[in-house]
């Protein structure tokens, strides 16, 4: 079966699990643990090359990882953002999307209600992942999306257009769960939520965000699952010491 069929699948009945990848052995990791979906990102501008929004991002930056990812994950589709300027026209959206098939994904995301997009990379056989709500490509800050019973009504369409046109998954981020819940319950597509609550058909963190690398970046929806940043300082201040102290190489470490 292909993999969109069975994401569309757990609809209602089993939640799917998506988490964003950039390298080779995280890739890894999560391809062992056997997570759904990959998701290559383009978050990666602000995670990996430290700008404050995801607009720099090119298609030769999102080729690099997606090759990077393909080669530690065999196993799990891995779904490419495509980033900015990467679609302004249909035709760039179809030979873009192309090219991230050609460097290992199986399917790209694309942001915002793009329906003549959509439908020819679908009609191209190029499996498609929506995304509604806070769209980063276009906002000018990061904020909740939806509070307002007008924008509330816009995402609301935008999704049941999505829907019509038959991606695989919505990613709704950053709106109210109830909004949330509205969208899940009235499209036969499943939704994907970040920052949207639980009543969507499946979640989606951005790795770096759920492990606790950066102690500063801490939007109410992520939850720390771990505190990389503290690991990674306390194993750097012992190789620090021990290098100073002369204890590290020891014996054990060294060639003879
Ligand atoms: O770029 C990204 O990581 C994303 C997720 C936040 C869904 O679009």
């Amino acid at each position: 079966m292909e993999f969109q069929e069975s994401i569309r699948q757990r609809k209602g009945k089993e939640k799917i699990i998506m988490l964003t990848a950039y390298d080779y052995q995280i890739a890894k990791i999560l391809d062992e643990i056997n997570i759904d979906l990959i998701l290559v990102g383009d978050s990666l501008g602000m995670v990996v090359q430290g700008h404050s929004n995801t607009k720099s991002v090119t298609m030769m930056d999102m080729i690099y990882h997606i090759k990077a990812v393909a080669r530690g994950a065999k196993n799990t589709p891995i779904i490419g953002d495509m980033p900015i300027n990467s679609c302004n026209t249909t035709r760039d959206g179809l030979e873009n999307a192309r090219k991230f098939m050609d460097a290992g994904a199986h399917g790209v995301k694309i942001e915002g209600n793009k329906p003549e997009l959509t439908r020819t990379l679908l009609e191209a056989g190029i499996p498609v992942m929506g995304h509604v709500g806070m769209l980063p490509q276009m906002a000018e800050t990061y904020r909740v999306k939806g509070k307002k019973p007008e924008e509330a009504e816009k995402i609301f369409q935008d999704a049941l257009d999505l829907d019509k046109l038959d991606v695989f998954s919505i990613v709704l981020e950053c709106i109210p769960k109830s909004l949330a819940k509205k969208i899940t319950e009235n499209v036969k597509t499943p939704t994907i939520g970040i920052g949207a609550g639980k009543y969507c058909d499946g979640q989606v963190l951005v790795i770096n965000d759920m492990l606790g690398l950066d102690e500063s970046f801490k939007p109410k929806y992520v939850k720390r699952y771990a505190i990389l940043n503290k690991v990674i300082t306390d194993a750097v201040a012992r190789f620090v010491k021990e290098v100073s102290a002369g204890k590290y190489p020891d014996e054990e470490h060294t060639y003879h």
